[in-house]
């Protein structure tokens, strides 16, 4: 059985580099240079990947209810990706994968094509000011549509109506179409934010895009 210590990141800041690990992609902070595919899964199956997977809730339960699709969670703090990883060890899934990178370096340089993302409740940035450092934005959807074919979907989730609004704006381009936009998606799956957000009465807004 994989335990915490099992998952080390083998290097210092000095010599860092992306690394291949069982089951586990790195991508050091501030590090976007070389291009290269890495092979994530052993299967070929149809590609889904999670962007802000937190402690990987949702998206290791979507990974177990669809063993003929593969899963890549997308998750910047090296202790929740290891706690995904080790999920996904533990519960034995190895069509769960975990990518340990800031999402758009990771979409830019290493993912590779992706029938469907998800994006579960990014960090809201509430603040004017701090608004600029939100993921949706354009430079994020250029990245997205490199890895989309046409038809594929893109779904995101917020608590913050703002950001929304900012959502629904940003997608409002010739490349995008939008689905559907909603506050109520019952079997859209659980997550730590999820019930949080639920629990303190707040609205989840839902809005899915299709890449035209
Ligand atoms: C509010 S939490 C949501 C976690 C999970 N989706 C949930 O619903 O419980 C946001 C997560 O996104 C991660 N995150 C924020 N910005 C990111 C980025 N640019 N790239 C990758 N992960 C990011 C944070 O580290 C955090 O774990």
């Amino acid at each position: 059985m994989k335990t915490a210590k099992d998952l080390i990141i083998p290097f210092t800041w000095h010599e860092r580099h992306p690394a291949l690990l069982d089951r586990f992609f790195y991508v050091p902070a501030q590090y976007a240079y070389s291009q290269k595919i890495f092979p994530f899964f052993e299967q070929e199956q149809p590609l889904y990947i999670e962007y802000c997977s937190g402690n990987g809730q949702w998206i290791g339960e979507r990974a177990k209810q669809n063993p003929g699709s593969n899963w890549i969670a997308v998750e910047k703090k090296f202790e929740r990706a290891r706690k995904i990883w080790l999920k996904s060890h533990r519960e034995n899934l190895p069509n769960l994968f975990v990518v340990c990178s800031e999402a758009l370096t990771f979409t830019r340089y290493y993912a590779p094509k992706v029938r469907e993302v998800f994006i579960n409740f990014p960090d809201p940035w509430p603040k004017h000011r701090h608004a600029k450092h939100r993921l949706i934005r354009p430079e994020f959807l250029s990245a997205l549509c490199q890895i989309l074919a046409s038809g594929g979907k893109v779904t995101c989730v917020t608590d913050d109506a703002q950001y929304a609004g900012q959502i629904l704006k940003v997608f409002q381009t010739p490349e995008w179409r939008l689905l559907f936009q909603t506050t109520d998606l019952p079997d859209y799956g659980k997550s730590f934010f999820k019930d949080l957000w639920l629990q303190a009465g707040r609205t989840i807004y839902y809005a899915s895009f299709e890449k035209v």
